[in-house]
């Protein structure tokens, strides 16, 4: 079976707003395995490598200030397809495109207040992946019910 990882993050707002067990609970309940977790204040340079590639976008400074305002809960998830459908789970960049069902969609109507984040493709995960974790976070462990997932 091919499995893959994915970065997903609740943001400073989802962290304020008493987000976090909902969000994990959606992976979660996906049968998504969790595989790192960690509560951290970013700093910016931190966070400006993390969003490099929108450093010559309007709202960048204001989305590097966003996100250095509180703790981030950074997670690892593992399983089938999990980048794509981890962006699902998500919805939308902006909550007013999301779907009602997505975490976006039932909790979040500003763009720069959507609550949380997912890397957008398997290599960019990879990437973020080893920008928010040393390897030795990253638990390797069997899911009792994977067969009742797969
Ligand atoms: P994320 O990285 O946070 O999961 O978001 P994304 O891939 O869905 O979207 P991306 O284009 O990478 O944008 C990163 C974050 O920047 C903020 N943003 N603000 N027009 C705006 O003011 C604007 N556009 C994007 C959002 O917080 C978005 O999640």
């Amino acid at each position: 079976m091919t499995s893959e990882q994915t970065f997903i993050a609740v943001k400073p707002d989802g962290v304020q707003r008493g987000l976090v067990g909902e969000i994990i609970s959606r992976f979660e309940k996906r049968g998504f395995k969790l595989v790192a977790i960690k509560l951290v204040t970013a700093s910016t340079e931190h966070l400006e490598k993390h969003y490099s590639d929108l450093s010559e976008k309007p709202f960048f400074k204001g989305l590097v200030t966003y996100m250095a305002s509180g703790p981030i809960c950074a997670m690892v998830w593992e399983g089938r397809e999990v980048v794509k459908t981890g962006r699902q789970l998500l919805g939308a960049t902006n909550p007013l495109a999301s779907s009602p069902g997505t975490i976006r969609g039932d909790f979040a109507i500003d763009v720069g207040r959507n609550v949380c984040h997912g890397s957008d493709a398997v290599d960019s995960a990879q990437k973020e992946i080893a920008l928010w974790f040393d390897k030795s976070e990253i638990n390797s462990w069997k899911q009792a019910n994977h067969e009742w997932v797969y």
